[in-house]
């Protein structure tokens, strides 16, 4: 069941560690990395861009940066206090348009065809379960025609693979023990229902298929699809020691390039990325 009250009640008192989320580890600045590099071509100075569930501001604050005017909006009045606050951090106040409190099932407060370029990125769209498809054709209706739409959700092969490379993680009795964490339940179907030992509320997990199905069912064309990390998806402490050899890096960063939008590749990644254009 859809519940936006518990989805910002976890927001709220997540608070500061949903910044540090894209920079604390190699692992996590891959992700940051490649959602920016989805992104760099529809945005850039006096665009218009909506970031739809913002958080604390992590890609609202490099949009300011690139001189972009950026509307934030988020379920979570923490989270955009968080954000407003690094924004003033950063003298970057002058680049906001706007600071939203709402639900992504209803953008009614904003005009259609407003955004050259909407972001939902960081997996606002896995909560919204019955109501996902109503809050995208909310994310195209406030995009300009030719606008690019752009989300990032958590991919359910990609998330399953996740758990195989964590350290400290007792991976047979979680494998060993399927119903107890809902394993058939999230193979089948892409649900994760609420769970004693998981903090998150309820989520959906998605399938490049069915979210490429999903955009254009509302009103999407010419979709790309990406997987994030790519190459390196689940291996973390890899990816943590390859950082620390410069030229190590810089390979591996130049191989996620070349292979996060590999469609073959999409499921892979912890993160699924898609963009796609606003018809005419
Ligand atoms: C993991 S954070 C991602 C933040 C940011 N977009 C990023 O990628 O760093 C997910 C954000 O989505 C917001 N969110 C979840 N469901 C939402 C909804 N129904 N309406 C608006 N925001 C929502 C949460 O409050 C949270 O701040």
């Amino acid at each position: 069941m859809y519940n936006p009250n518990e989805i910002k009640s976890f927001y709220n008192n997540y608070g500061e560690r949903e910044w540090q989320r894209l920079e604390l580890t190699p692992y996590d600045r891959i992700n940051y990395y490649l959602h920016m590099d989805f992104l760099k071509d529809y945005i850039g100075e006096g665009k218009k861009v909506l970031d739809a569930g913002c958080g604390a501001g992590r890609f609202s604050i490099e949009l300011a940066k690139l001189k972009n005017r950026v509307t934030l909006f988020d379920i979570s009045t923490e989270q955009l206090r968080i954000a407003e606050d690094k924004l003033k951090e950063n003298n970057l106040m002058a680049y906001v348009d706007g600071i939203i409190n709402g639900d992504l099932a209803d953008l009614s407060m904003l005009e259609d065809n407003t955004f050259d370029t909407v972001i939902c990125y960081g997996a606002p769209l896995n909560y919204l379960l019955g109501n996902v498809e109503k809050a995208v054709r909310e994310l195209v209706r406030v995009t300009k025609p030719g606008g690019q739409v752009l989300v990032s959700v958590n991919s359910k092969w990609g998330v399953i693979r996740t758990q195989l490379g964590r350290e400290d993680f007792d991976y047979v009795s979680f494998f060993g023990k399927p119903n107890y964490w809902y394993i058939p339940e999230v193979v089948e179907t892409g649900n994760l229902p609420k769970h004693e030992l998981v903090s998150h509320p309820e989520r959906h997990f998605f399938e490049a298929e069915e979210l490429e199905d999903l955009l254009s069912t509302c009103g999407l064309e010419n979709i790309t699809l990406g997987g994030s990390p790519c190459i390196s998806s689940g291996f973390r402490k890899a990816v943590n020691d390859i950082e620390k050899d410069k030229i190590a890096w810089e390979t591996l960063l130049e191989i996620e390039l070349k292979s996060y939008c590999k469609r073959t590749l999409a499921d892979n990644g912890e993160f699924l990325l898609a963009r796609g254009v606003k018809m005419e």
